[in-house]
């Protein structure tokens, strides 16, 4: 099976072609937002993976969105996160940070200063919602537009959050610009209408995730860093007027830069974090795109060990990220190569919340 074989991402050695996609769980330690031990379990569990990549977590507290998800930017956040990469190496398991900033899909209950959540341009996310600091279901606020020298601001917080990640053990960093977060914010017009050098044209519009890019390169060096990309995707009210130009001429950035991968989610699963539906008339991005790239491309969304299969054999994608299915199964490679049964996931359980749903899902022996 092309899915149990190796992959070299840069001068690592992958055991296999299974990885684990980030998983917001928001089961940090509280007050904090800081990683625990039942953190360091859970993924300890997933250390058979080819790689782990982590849940999202925030560079600054301005970049926070929801109620217990983990940071990367006090001394306290860095020290949980050497139990986790311990763990995690203990088993024989590689693992990356994914390094976010969620710009407007904030509530100003998160930010440090008690105002408005931060955005490109001071447009709300419609149909879109978050938590509170304190759980409660909310919609999301028209955000104020970031100042440039506040751009500049969050570009030394996501290095800050780099060297961070380089204390705490970890073996690379992804950066997060997919989903509607700060940079994909930055990158699609129907979020960013500036007037200034960071919006309007396509080559102003990645200014901002590309300097944030460099930042992070300049920390880690080419092979430790991929990014995360979601084309197509409308989760958080996400639209572009063009994406093929925008996403072309990203991945042709990414390749001057060489980074070691990309990641990037079929627009068919961009509700899965909320439902189970699949768009099925939604653009194939792998087909798209996977060709423009020169580094490893991972592929996300709405696979089954099935159809991951297929897309390494048909060459649509390097390896194959499980996100719910890594949630119920912890041994997901295992069950693959045995083709064993795969438990069902509980979604009750997905965010918040403790071992229930977390760490007590069985695994074959
Ligand atoms: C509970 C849950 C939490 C998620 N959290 C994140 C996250 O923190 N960062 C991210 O980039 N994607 C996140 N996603 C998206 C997944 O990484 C993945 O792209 C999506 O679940 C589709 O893959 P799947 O069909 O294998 O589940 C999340 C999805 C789910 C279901």
């Amino acid at each position: 099976m092309k899915l149990l074989s190796e992959l070299k991402l840069g001068n690592l050695t992958l055991k296999n072609r299974i990885i684990m996609a980030p998983l917001t769980r928001m089961r940090s330690a509280q007050p904090g937002n800081i990683p625990q031990e039942l953190n360091a379990t859970y993924y300890a569990q997933r250390a058979s993976a080819g790689l782990i990549i982590t849940e999202a977590t925030q560079v600054s507290q301005q970049g926070q969105g929801y109620p217990g998800t983990p940071g990367i930017h006090s001394k306290e956040q860095v020290s949980g996160w050497k139990q986790v990469t311990k763990a995690v190496h203990e088993k024989g398991g590689k693992i990356f940070l994914q390094l976010w900033h969620v710009g407007r899909i904030s509530h100003s209950s998160h930010q440090p200063d008690g105002k408005l959540p931060v955005a490109p341009s001071a447009i709300a996310a419609k149909n879109s919602g978050t938590y509170t600091a304190d759980w409660k279901p909310t919609e999301i606020l028209t955000p104020r537009a970031l100042e440039v020298v506040e751009i500049k601001n969050i570009v030394k917080d996501f290095k800050m959050a780099a060297i961070n990640a380089k204390e705490a053990g970890f073996d690379g960093v992804e950066v997060h610009m997919a989903n509607g977060y700060l940079l994909d914010q930055f990158l699609q017009s129907g979020s960013n209408q500036r007037t200034d050098d960071y919006g309007g044209s396509i080559a102003d519009r990645v200014r901002f995730p590309l300097e944030v890019l460099d930042a992070v390169i300049n920390v880690w060096g080419k092979d430790k860093v991929g990014v995360r990309l979601s084309p197509y995707g409308t989760f958080n009210d996400m639209s572009d007027s063009d994406p093929k130009a925008l996403f072309d001429h990203l991945i042709e950035e990414l390749n001057k830069r060489g980074i070691v991968f990309i990641d990037m989610i079929e627009p068919r699963a961009t509700t899965a974090g909320g439902d189970d539906k699949l768009n099925d008339k939604a653009p194939c991005t792998s087909d798209l795109f996977k060709n423009k790239f020169n580094g490893v491309f991972i592929s996300a969304g709405g696979y089954t060990p099935e159809t991951a299969e297929q897309a390494l054999e048909q060459n649509k994608a390097d390896a194959i990220m499980f996100g719910r299915w890594f949630i119920s199964n912890p041994d997901l490679p295992e069950r693959i190569s045995k083709k064993a049964e795969l438990n069902k996931y509980d979604r009750s359980t997905f965010y918040g919340g403790q071992e229930k749903g977390y760490t007590d899902y069985p695994c074959l022996s």
